[in-house]
């Protein structure tokens, strides 16, 4: 075995930091931004949780569509919209996501939709 194959520790200390920081979940250090792999998982809870109420394509089942365009018509704004995400709406079957979201990644799945999230049409699945 050389030794270049071996990986490095500080490599593997910054995968169990990752790891740790993952699993004691977000609210005490909410990260200022959300990494990229983050990112695909929250892209993939978007098509899959979201879109079991809100469809396949967002647009719309027994939730209402959630499109850039349904967005815009309604003059949604990012404010809104991350609140909705974070508390739900209360007394409909949207439920609150701030227990399984940081704030960061609330928000930043907030401005994806209202982006319209280029991930969901050719993006990696
Ligand atoms: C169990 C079903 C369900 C799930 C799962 C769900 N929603 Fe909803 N959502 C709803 C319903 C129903 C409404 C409409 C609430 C109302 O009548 O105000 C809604 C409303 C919304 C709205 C407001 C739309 C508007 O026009 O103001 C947004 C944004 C939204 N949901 C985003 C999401 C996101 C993002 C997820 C996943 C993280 C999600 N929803 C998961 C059922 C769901």
């Amino acid at each position: 075995m050389s030794s270049a194959s071996l990986p490095r520790p500080w490599l593997l200390l910054s995968l169990l930091a990752l790891l740790l920081s993952a699993a004691a979940g977000a609210s005490a250090q909410a990260p200022a931004t959300v990494e990229p792999t983050r990112q695909q998982a929250l892209l993939r809870m978007v098509r899959q949780d979201c879109g079991a109420c809100h469809g396949m394509q967002l647009t719309g089942g027994l939730g209402p569509a959630i499109t850039a365009q349904a967005l815009a018509e309604g003059e949604r704004s990012p404010e809104l919209v991350f609140a909705t995400i974070w508390y739900g709406r209360p007394g409909t079957p949207m439920p609150p996501w701030r227990g399984l979201l940081s704030e960061a990644e609330a928000r930043w799945m907030s401005a994806q939709l209202l982006a319209g999230l280029p991930a969901l049409n050719g993006g990696p699945r």
